[in-house]
């Protein structure tokens, strides 16, 4: 089609030529039938006509209103199948990654072990996703692709693309899955190859906090608390560690200071001490007293 259905990736002209194929047949129906029903509002008026009359269709027409549509409706169906076949099959070069949705979070997992919770990806690459959910039904949308698919708890389903304009695109979550839903927001960054590859091959700097670093990005803390001091569904990690916060126990309020003998007791047992003026819905995350102490050597580093 032409440039103004080229796209960020292969799929959104494939499925844009679907739709405005669609949307222009039935543009060009809904004119028609309305300038026929108000050219026959006059025609057939009943001031002109006082006694009605039986009208007797010929053939010719009954054969042409009944071809035509059928021949449109099955060339609708015809650029639906064709699309949506190229949108369901991966080509078999497509690189793979797996995705893991969860309350209220994604991560992204590539081949060699590499984790994230952004999707980067390099153009001109046919990229396959194999989605999963670790907890609830969570949907997959990048609308600037066109694409999206349900992540399903014990089931893998597939989504594919490719890129073929470098940028950064908005990822959705488009099942409604609980409070946090509306903040389980990434991006698609699309790179050249060369700068893809130096990213995916970058060794992650060493030490017990970027252990931490990347356990947070793993179990999905990510999707509730920021790490910029903006709010999500809990308080942020911005300045936590060693602060001084109001918590709720057993419905009284007290004043603690956010130890690590505070965090490792808080993920352990969520919701006993909360942080007053947020929801108590922090789910427990099953982590070893190895990852809680790297967990907590992060969090001191979020200043
Ligand atoms: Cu996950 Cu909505």
């Amino acid at each position: 089609m032409t440039a103004m259905f080229a796209g960020s990736a292969i799929s959104t002209g494939k499925v844009d030529e679907s739709f405005f194929y669609i949307v222009a047949i039935s543009v060009v129906l809904l004119v028609s039938v309305t300038i026929v029903m108000v050219f026959f509002l006059f025609k057939y008026n009943r001031k002109k006509h006082p006694e009605p009359e039986a009208v007797r269709e010929p053939l010719w027409l009954e054969i042409v209103w009944t071809v035509i549509p059928t021949i449109l409706a099955l060339s609708m169906f015809y650029f639906g199948w064709v699309n949506f076949e190229f949108i369901r099959t991966p080509p078999k070069n497509a690189m793979t990654v797996n995705v893991i949705g969860r309350e209220w979070s994604w991560s992204f997992t590539y081949d060699n072990g590499k984790q994230s919770d952004l999707l980067r990806v390099p153009l001109n690459k046919p990229v396959k996703l194999i989605l999963t959910s670790a907890d609830v039904i969570h949907s997959l949308y990048i609308p600037a692709f066109r694409i999206k698919e349900d992540c399903v708890p014990g089931m893998k389903t597939y989504l594919w693309f490719n890129a073929d304009e470098a940028g950064t695109y908005d990822i959705f979550c488009t099942e409604y899955c609980g409070v946090g839903h509306s903040h389980m927001l990434s991006k698609v960054i699309v790179m050249p190859t060369a700068e893809y590859y130096k990213w995916y091959s970058a060794e992650e700097v060493g030490g017990l906090a970027a252990e931490g670093k990347k356990l947070v990005q793993e179990k999905g803390c990510l999707g509730c608390h920021s790490t910029d001091g903006s709010r999500k569904v809990g308080p942020t990690f911005k300045g936590l560690h060693d602060s001084i916060e109001t918590v709720l126990t057993d419905g009284k309020e007290r004043k603690v200071k956010v130890d690590d003998e505070y965090i490792e007791h808080y993920i352990a047992h969520p919701n006993v001490d909360m942080v007053t003026g947020y929801p108590p819905i922090m789910p427990v995350i099953p982590v070893t007293e190895g990852e809680l102490k790297a967990i907590v050597e992060y969090l001191k580093t979020v200043k």
